[in-house]
């Protein structure tokens, strides 16, 4: 299976309404808030869901960084009412400031091999101050086998140990339907890609679907807070 076309994907996935709203951000917000943070990079930004929402919350600046140009264009255009606070990049060498913390929503399943995945947390690391905060939000891989209020995926659970196998994820709201590629990181896969780049793990937060059951036996999101430590 080849990564997802995300400019292809981009009109589509903009529409899809977002059960993270209520988890996977409020508690990012949380954390970054504690921080606190004045300056943000979102690595991978998308249609610049997240921004809006960090961006809604506090004064600080940001810098939206995605490859894809569709992408970025759908995020121009909600994030213009923040004016110069925002900077919207397809390319990071031009970016030459230190930030306080990096967010990387939903980014590390599209990376279809190991050296990319060492390549953006290389990045991530490069463009963090001193023990600057990471946090990476991944659709939680010991539950992929899971149907969840708004993704199903494919991921056979016997594969678990096969890092980097592809699945396909079917993305809906209700609405509107969307699929795509995504490969797999275990646990223990992810904390060694964030070791050898130069990240200590300090908390993992497992995320509860929308549809909360008092005592939910499997998690759709979990959250990475990693610091930057010396190599
Ligand atoms: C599922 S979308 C998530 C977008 C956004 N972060 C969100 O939470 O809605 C994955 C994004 O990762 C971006 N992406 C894919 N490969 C990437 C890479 N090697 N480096 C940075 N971003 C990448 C895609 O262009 C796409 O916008």
């Amino acid at each position: 299976m080849n990564p997802t076309d995300w400019n292809s994907l981009a009109a589509s996935y903009s529409v899809i309404r977002d059960s993270r709203l209520v988890s996977v951000f409020p508690a990012t917000l949380r954390l970054l808030r504690e921080l606190p943070c004045a300056t943000l990079l979102d690595y991978g930004a998308g249609d610049g869901r997240f921004l809006e929402a960090w961006l809604d919350s506090t004064d600080g600046t940001a810098v939206a960084y995605d490859p894809a140009p569709q992408m970025l264009r759908i995020a121009a255009t909600r994030l213009s009412r923040f004016g110069d606070r925002v900077q919207i990049v397809d390319t990071l060498k031009a970016v030459n400031q230190r930030f306080d913390a990096v967010t990387f929503h939903a980014v590390w399943m599209c990376l279809p091999s190991r050296a990319t995945c060492l390549n953006c947390l290389s990045d991530v690391h490069n463009l963090l101050a001193d023990k600057g905060a990471f946090f990476a939000s991944v659709t939680h891989p010991c539950f992929r086998d899971r149907q969840f209020s708004t993704f199903r995926t494919s991921f056979d659970m016997d594969d678990y140990t096969r890092e980097g196998s592809p699945f396909e994820v079917s993305l809906f709201d209700g609405e509107e339907v969307i699929k795509f590629t995504d490969f797999h990181w275990s646990l223990g896969e992810m904390s060694r890609q964030l070791h050898e780049t130069g990240f200590t793990v300090q908390e993992i937060t497992e995320l509860p679907d929308v549809d909360r059951e008092p005592w939910p036996r499997a998690f759709p999101w979990l959250l990475f807070s990693a610091r930057k430590s010396s190599l």
